[in-house]
């Protein structure tokens, strides 16, 4: 037998029992004759024991190195007086042994185990040996007891799993498509899902009720620290129930979830926000409510003052002028504050004015600023007024369109808060709900849905919408954790004429519009059922979960920033057969390297 007992196990009551651990050598200390070894398993590290007293074993475990694969056995004794290791769970005792089988050698190792600053891409070509780290091992075991709470909850409340393609046609999700070329029909290719989403309409269709699925979902975009090329959904979708009766039963999955992994226990209502409040108080659809900071709107107040960085957007309908009034904030140096501007520049803004609030009763002389100069003292007593400023304060502004300030104050709003300490612990869900049913794309300069095309509007009038898509408003929301959108869904379209009102008011005309979701048109008209639902982020909330900073540490084999992975060098080249068998041609060539010239060294 290998072993007997795990590292986790092994403590106290076991003094005296002779047992078997098998695991890797984490380190080797010789100490004066004796020899000690940590032996490392998924669970956690024992300290094992040699004694020269044994000749040949003895000589074995000199040549013990990291990472070698053993099995020993040995007695369990109580460790001597001043050397019990608190900082283990098996630190009280030791394993004398008696006998030792090597499994396993172990090369010089490109990093040691437990080092912290190796670099991602080298922890990501050896993310075998960084897995051995028992942490590692917690975030795995703690992301299966997650979606194993989920399964548990949804198999409970009638819902049938079922697995939907991967070889399939493109799903809107806004991203771009990864491709698979199809070998049997030429010039023809597959699209990886980028997430179930018509697949789980159908089924509704189909009559299967209720659905859900761990799904993986491939999106081509851009990478972040909560986002991953493949990444995987829990995929949600019931027929016969409305908003609030879907939100509801969700809430009460998340929130089992939370209390059988973490032991967390949220017994009230999660709050809800509508996008709009969410946008005006936070700049964020996706606020982290821990965070005490708030955006307060002051372009009234602007509006026709001499200072035109401020007064332009003030009379912009696109426009906000907005203050971030930071507590105690008038402690920053210009040094910090040059960093803050530079940081909000990344998100378009084209500078950050701020006053110093010193003496709130002193008028124009109380506050310390570049730009009061270029305020009436109506503007700024009403400023003072409306952020309700203290002595020590500081404010900041953002003016331009709205979408620049809230995307520029809502990152400083986390950033300040990180910096200062602001935020408290802890869990902070909440609902956004009410949100627009388009939006305007600026750059492709047309309308484009904000969650995705199936989406029902909240007016279940046809003409309504037709008139006035801008208005519209969908039966949609998203569930944010501490500042991260870990799950969003919404109430579809189920009629084919609403459907097609929706497609028009996005300008996919007729010919597109069947090409592309023709299957579900057609379906649509076979007698469809009211159908919703929902998907989360199961590496968000893993990540949220485990207090890990980035997703990657919850993925077993991530990508990196690039979407491409270190440990099996994917996406790779591929030979010249494969590609005719695909009838696929590559525009430019792979360089071939150079032949060397004279002079090159060899
Ligand atoms: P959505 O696109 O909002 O909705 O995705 C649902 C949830 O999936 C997570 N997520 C991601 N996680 C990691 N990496 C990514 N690239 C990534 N993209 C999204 C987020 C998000 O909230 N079909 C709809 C759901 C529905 O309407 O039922 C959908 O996919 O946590
Ligand atoms: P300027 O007139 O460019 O010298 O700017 C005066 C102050 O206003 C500086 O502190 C700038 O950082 C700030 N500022 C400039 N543009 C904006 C803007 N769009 N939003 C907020 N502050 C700005």
């Amino acid at each position: 037998m290998y072993r007997t007992h795990l590292s986790a196990e092994v403590g106290t009551p076991l003094v005296d029992s002779t047992i078997t651990l098998a695991g890797w050598v984490a380190r080797r200390r010789d100490h004066g004759g004796v020899i000690f070894v940590d032996l490392r398993d998924h669970r956690g590290i024992t300290q094992v024991v040699f004694d020269p007293d044994d000749a040949a074993l003895f000589a074995q475990a000199e040549k013990l190195r990291n990472e070698w694969v053993l099995s020993v056995s040995g007695r369990v004794r109580p460790r001597p007086e001043g050397t019990v290791n608190p900082n283990l769970p098996s630190g009280e005792v030791e394993v004398y042994v008696t006998q030792m089988q090597v499994l396993g050698r172990a090369d010089a190792l490109p990093f040691q185990i437990e080092d912290e600053d190796v670099s991602e891409e080298v922890r990501l070509r050896h993310r075998y040996l960084e897995m051995r780290r028992p942490e590692f091992q917690q975030r795995l075991k703690l992301r299966a007891q997650m979606i194993s709470s989920l399964r548990r909850f949804l198999e409970a409340e009638d819902f049938l799993e079922v697995e939907t393609p991967i070889l399939t046609k493109a799903t809107p999700e806004g991203a771009r498509d990864y491709l698979v070329p199809s070998r049997t029909q030429e010039h023809r290719f597959f699209a990886l899902p980028q997430s179930p989403q018509l697949f789980k309409q159908l089924l509704m269709m189909g009559g299967c009720n209720r659905y859900y699925q761990i799904a993986r979902c491939f999106r081509d975009e851009d990478l972040r620290a909560d986002r991953q090329p493949e990444f995987t959904q829990l995929d949600i979708e019931t027929s016969f129930m409305a908003e609030e009766e879907i939100k509801q039963l969700m809430e009460a999955m998340v929130k089992q979830m939370l209390r059988d992994t973490r032991g967390v226990e949220l017994s009230e209502p999660f709050p809800r926000m509508g996008y709009d409040e969410a946008l005006a108080r936070f700049g964020s659809d996706k606020p982290d409510l821990r965070n005490p900071l708030e955006l307060v709107e002051v372009a009234d107040l602007m509006d026709g003052v001499e200072f035109k960085v401020f007064a332009g957007p003030a009379q912009d309908p696109q426009g906000r002028v907005a203050v971030l009034r930071v507590p105690g904030g008038s402690q920053l140096t210009r040094k910090q504050i040059d960093d803050y501007t530079a940081f909000v520049g990344r998100y378009g803004a084209r500078g950050l004015a701020y006053i110093k609030v010193n003496d709130t009763t002193a008028g124009r002389e109380g506050l310390q600023s570049p730009i009061t100069k270029f305020l009436p003292d109506a503007a700024l007593s009403g400023i003072l007024e409306r952020t309700q400023a203290a002595n020590g304060d500081l404010l900041f502004f953002g003016a331009d369109k709205a979408e620049t300030v809230n995307a520029a104050l809502g990152a400083l709003r986390d950033r300040v808060a990180a910096d200062l300490g602001l935020r408290r612990e802890g869990w902070a869900p909440l609902w956004v709900e009410d949100w627009p049913m388009f939006e305007y794309d600026a750059d492709e300069k047309r309308w484009v849905a904000l969650h995705h095309p199936f989406t029902a509007p909240v007016d279940g009038d046809v003409q309504t919408l037709v008139e006035n898509p801008s208005q519209a408003r969908a039966q949609a929301y998203d569930l944010v954790l501490n500042g991260y959108e870990v799950g969003g869904g919404s109430v579809r379209i189920h009629t084919p004429e609403m459907q097609q009102a929706v497609f028009r008011a996005l300008e996919i005309d007729e010919t597109e519009a069947a090409e592309k979701f023709g299957f579900l048109l057609t379906a649509l008209r076979y007698g469809c059922p009211p159908h919703g639902g929902m998907a989360f982020g199961i590496d968000r909330l893993a990540m949220l979960l485990a207090d890990a900073p980035s997703i990657r540490e919850v993925i077993a084999f991530p990508k990196t920033q690039t979407a491409s992975c270190p440990l099996t060098e994917a996406p790779g080249p591929v030979s010249e057969t494969q590609l005719r068998d695909l009838h696929i041609r590559l525009r430019v060539k792979p360089q071939v390297a150079a032949a060397p010239t004279e002079g090159d060294p060899a």
